[in-house]
């Protein structure tokens, strides 16, 4: 059985690019794979949050990827913090892990950029820990998006140096793992090509019917076709792209049709998109509130997940520490 691990930190809620990217392929994955989920929220350190803030973001995210399908009797769902054998992890890779090479990282460079005001020692090391994250439980597949390979390339240097200063074979070497054929691209509404939320042109779960019609209404569109089945520009391939995604397929042939034969009314397709939109969004919804409200079944979720993640968590770090010269500690 395969190991796949996948981590999210806890800023903003989760759109519809994160759920047929990625969270939608999880719930299948965790029927026949070891799947470890968890929040990222020693990473969101590096930004500063207020406590008050940290704690609500976390319980905000577990709820939206419980109410999506991720199952904590199938899975380990757990928050990072709840970990500290990932603190000592990190600790340890830390020390072969040099300056050089972590101040090349190109989220770090864009850190600087953006941030140039708190450009904390958490922001250089992020991929350590992101390694440790990994490591910890000897991952196989890491799921990552586009962003994120430098960082897991970076774990698999970590690894091969590690298992190579102590001539042993006792890491893991993780492999980048994209969808396959599953691998769908959830388009903004502004034309740009990609949802994401600091693109701020995400549709959350969370939203309500009101803002998803908004936003759907506001989507770019251009001023229609001028002759019959035409290839559709980019701004309007996204919209059929994300009808794909939530709309029956006779919604999509009509729409279809009536671009091809150049009587389309883009009015029509965005408010038939964003009911279709509302109805896939609204049980979820529902079921985020649920859950949120819910603080003995989010208390009893994160203990469980918390206990599962540090008896896998010991027993590495128990090895490493061994690996190292130090005496077993768990
Ligand atoms: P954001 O771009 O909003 O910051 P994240 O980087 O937190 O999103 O996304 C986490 C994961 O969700 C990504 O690794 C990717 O698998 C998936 N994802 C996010 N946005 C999209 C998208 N527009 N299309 C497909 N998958 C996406
Ligand atoms: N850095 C990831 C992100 O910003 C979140 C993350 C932290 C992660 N640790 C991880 C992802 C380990 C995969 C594996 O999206």
């Amino acid at each position: 059985m395969q190991t796949v691990l996948s981590g999210i930190r806890p800023t903003g809620n989760l759109h519809l690019g994160n759920y047929f990217g990625a969270v939608k392929n999880f719930i299948k994955m965790q029927e026949d794979n070891n799947c470890f989920f968890f929040i990222a929220d020693y990473h969101s350190l590096t930004t500063h949050p207020k406590p008050e803030d940290l704690q609500e973001n976390v319980r905000k995210v577990l709820s939206e990827y419980l109410a999506c399908g991720l199952d904590p009797e199938k899975s380990t769902i757990y928050i990072q913090s709840d970990m500290p054998q990932v603190a000592e992890l990190y600790l340890l890779l830390g020390m072969n892990a040099y300056v050089g090479e972590l101040e090349r990282t190109t989220t770090f460079k864009e850190k600087i950029r953006k941030q140039p005001e708190n450009v904390n020692a958490g922001l250089l090391t992020y991929a350590v820990l992101m390694a440790a994250d990994i490591l910890i439980h000897n991952a196989h597949k890491v799921p990552v998006g586009k962003d994120q390979e430098q960082h897991l390339e970076m774990t698999k240097k970590f690894a091969k140096r590690f298992n190579q200063i102590y001539g042993v074979d006792f890491f893991n070497i993780p492999d980048a793992y994209n969808f396959g054929e599953n691998l769908v691209k959830v388009p903004g509404l502004d034309g740009s090509g990609k949802m994401g939320k600091s693109e701020g042109n995400a549709i959350s779960l969370i939203d309500d019917p009101k803002d998803i019609r908004k936003k759907v209404m506001k989507a770019v569109t251009d001023a229609g076709p001028v002759e019959k089945n035409q290839t559709k520009p980019e701004v309007i391939e996204n919209l059929f792209s994300l009808m794909k995604l939530v709309s029956a397929k006779d919604t999509i042939d009509f729409f279809n049709d009536k671009y091809n034969s150049c009587e389309i009314r883009y009015g029509d397709l965005k408010k038939q998109l964003a009911e279709d939109v509302i109805a896939f969004t609204t049980p979820v919804r529902e079921r985020i509130m649920d859950i949120y409200n819910d603080t003995d079944y989010l208390n009893k979720v994160m203990k469980m997940g918390k206990e599962k993640a540090i008896e896998s968590g010991s027993k590495t770090i128990n090895e490493v520490r061994k690996i190292i010269g130090f005496r077993p500690f768990y």
